[in-house]
């Protein structure tokens, strides 16, 4: 059903990505590429490409889901464990693969495997990733089959975490050669230093790129009229229109509206506001992270439409009632372009998210 808001499993529910499905499928199926990036803004498709494609491939893959910006350990090795225990119930039917796995991981210090339940310890005595990378290099050489481990939302693992995972995938990328990575991410910035940066540990590994763009105008009618003739549900054009005009190609949002409007059954307005509620808790997110004051007011200001740098450091000042340097300015343009909330013209890059800084 292509009004299903999870993301995308199956071909058949997969709209469009002809050219992205094939060439991800190309070049997981490629032995020379190591390592792929999956790139686009929020909402665009990421996640539903690459699992999609892995999964019509039948290629055996771990799935590490970075849901929320992990900040200690325990928090890293709970989203590790949830990956090794969705991997092995995912394929609890393919038994040698199944043995070999629990086999390859009950032999490594700090992990335990209990049924499909995997734990492991974050302590001292914690398993190293290299060392779980390695093991799922043995079994993917001993049945022949190339593994891929993705991380999804890897901007989400900063810090001296991340640098621990980097240089983990690093050592993996120049020693381990059965095993291939796709790294998934929504903030263009964060990404862009996690690979292009001198002083990530990822830095200078050839990586090949797919980029999930948002649909264009007849695109985005066409998903929502059949989204809409699948669930047997009729909506006028107008509104169609108004709707496509509004969410400007983003598939996420669209399969939002037509989920919530024919499943859901609820009228365009109550909707919208939903829609712009979760886009303003997702701000909020990202504020509290920050001296969120000014980067409100920034925010506000973008949103408002005032785009020229003079302007915008007036009418901060004005809400400091202070001068302030244009470095401070500077920096809060650069965080909010990393984060691909707002592009290299300042503006925003999503249409509900500019919404929901009207509100902040
Ligand atoms: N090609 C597609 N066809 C149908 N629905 C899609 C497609 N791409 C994404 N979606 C839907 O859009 C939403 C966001 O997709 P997701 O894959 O989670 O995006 P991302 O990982 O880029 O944030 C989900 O509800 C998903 O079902
Ligand atoms: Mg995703």
């Amino acid at each position: 059903m292509l009004f299903d808001t999870k993301p995308k499993t199956r071909r058949a529910d997969l709209f469009d990505f002809e050219e992205e499905f094939s060439r991800l499928s190309r070049l997981i199926n490629d032995s020379l590429t190591r390592l792929i990036v999956v790139r686009g803004l929020r909402r665009t498709g990421k996640t539903s490409l690459v699992l999609t494609t892995l999964n019509e491939l039948g290629v055996p893959y771990v799935f590490i889901d970075v849901r929320e910006v992990v900040r200690s350990r325990r928090g890293l090795y709970e989203v590790l464990s949830r990956a090794l225990s969705d991997f092995l119930r995912r394929y609890s039917l393919r038994k040698a693969l199944l043995n070999s796995i629990i086999k390859a991981l009950s032999g490594v210090r700090g992990v335990r495997v209990h049924g499909v339940e995997v734990s492991l310890n974050w302590g001292r005595d914690r398993p190293l990733l290299t060392e779980l990378f390695r093991e799922f290099d043995g079994v993917s050489s001993s049945v022949g089959v190339g593994f891929v481990i993705v991380i999804d939302e890897a901007q989400r693992l900063g810090g001296s975490l991340g640098i621990e995972v980097w240089s983990a995938v690093a050592h993996a990328y120049d020693f381990l050669g059965n095993i291939k990575f796709i790294i998934s991410g929504s903030e263009m910035g964060v990404l862009n230093s996690i690979l292009n940066n001198p002083e990530s540990p990822l830095f200078g590994r050839a990586y090949a790129e797919v980029i999930t763009e948002r649909l264009s105008r007849e695109k985005s009618l066409e998903f929502l009229q059949r989204g809409f003739s699948e669930v047997g549900v009729e909506v006028d054009e107008g509104e169609l229109n108004e709707v496509v005009d509004r969410l400007d190609g983003v598939i996420g949002w669209l399969t939002y509206y037509g989920y919530s409007r024919s499943v859901g059954g609820r009228d365009l307005t109550s909707i919208f506001n939903d829609a712009i509620n979760l886009a303003r808790e997702e701000l909020e997110n990202f504020l509290k992270l920050r001296v969120s004051r000014r980067y409100r007011v920034v925010l506000k200001l973008l949103a408002s439409g005032v785009r020229e740098w003079g302007l915008l450091k007036r009418r901060l000042e004005d809400y400091e009632g202070s001068p302030i340097s244009d470095r401070v300015l500077h920096d809060i343009l650069t965080a909010l372009k990393m984060h691909s909330i707002i592009n290299e013209e300042l503006e925003f890059t999503d249409p509900i998210v500019k919404e929901a800084a009207r509100e902040l």
